[in-house]
């Protein structure tokens, strides 16, 4: 099966959307290769951090993305022999990566990288970009977000799961302050996808939300 022919289904939206988990269980129940394109945005500033490389050098950072050296293994994200998977979860870490998105270069050297994540029997992708940049002809695509307030309930609880600190009202400024940055990047902005599916799971579980992805994508597979 050549990458072309693997069915992708972009999923897409703005910070603590949910969309990481709805996209891991979709792919699950796919039997699906999952890509959380985040975590390698994530998993350069991790290294930008720990190198003390500046968050303004971008051919500096464009080297270590293009560098990673990582694996995906189970709920394990390597970083070279360390499993990283919780420590790229801190909030300083996923501003970092935030700001770090927003550099031509480093989007750049990540792109090789998300492709190869695309094997058969398919693939479920999520991110900001998947359905406009990375997959533009991924078979079904979801623009999946949710209001201000939940997000920063769901961004809480999932921190305070992982055994960090941290408050309601901070994370809610700090997602308008990422949701702004996102959307108005020059590069790869996040915006739905030309007939993305648009998903507001303010008001659903997230098993009414990987329901409603499955529907549509069954719908697909029936008129191809
Ligand atoms: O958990 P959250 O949704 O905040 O972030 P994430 O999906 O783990 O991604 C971390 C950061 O990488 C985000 O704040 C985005 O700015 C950036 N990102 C991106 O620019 N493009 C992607 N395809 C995925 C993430």
């Amino acid at each position: 099966m050549t990458s072309s022919n693997v069915p992708v289904i972009a999923i897409d939206g703005p910070t603590a959307s949910g969309k990481g988990t709805v996209a891991q269980r979709v792919s699950e129940r796919l039997g699906f290769h999952y890509l959380d394109s985040g975590a390698l945005y994530r998993l350069t500033a991790l290294s930008a951090l720990r190198h003390g490389t500046p968050l303004h050098d971008e051919h500096a950072l464009a080297k270590l993305a293009a560098g990673l050296n990582c694996s995906f293994v189970s709920d394990s994200i390597y970083l070279a022999h360390e499993d990283v998977a919780d420590a790229i979860r801190a909030e300083e870490v996923g501003n970092a990566a935030s700001r770090i998105a927003t550099l031509p270069q480093v989007r750049h050297s990540l792109v090789g990288l998300q492709l190869g994540f695309c094997k058969g029997p398919g693939l479920v992708a999520d991110g900001r970009d998947m359905g406009t940049v990375i997959f533009p002809n991924a078979v079904l695509k979801v623009f999946l977000t949710a209001s201000p307030e939940a997000r920063a309930e769901r961004r809480y609880k999932q921190l305070i799961g992982k055994g960090f600190s941290a408050t309601i009202r901070d994370l809610l400024k700090d997602l308008q302050e990422r949701d702004a940055r996102d959307a108005n990047r020059s590069v790869s902005p996040l915006k739905p996808a030309e007939g993305a599916h648009i998903l507001d799971t303010s008001d659903m579980t997230v098993d009414q939300a990987v329901s409603q992805v499955l529907a549509w994508y069954a719908e697909i597979r029936k008129r191809t």
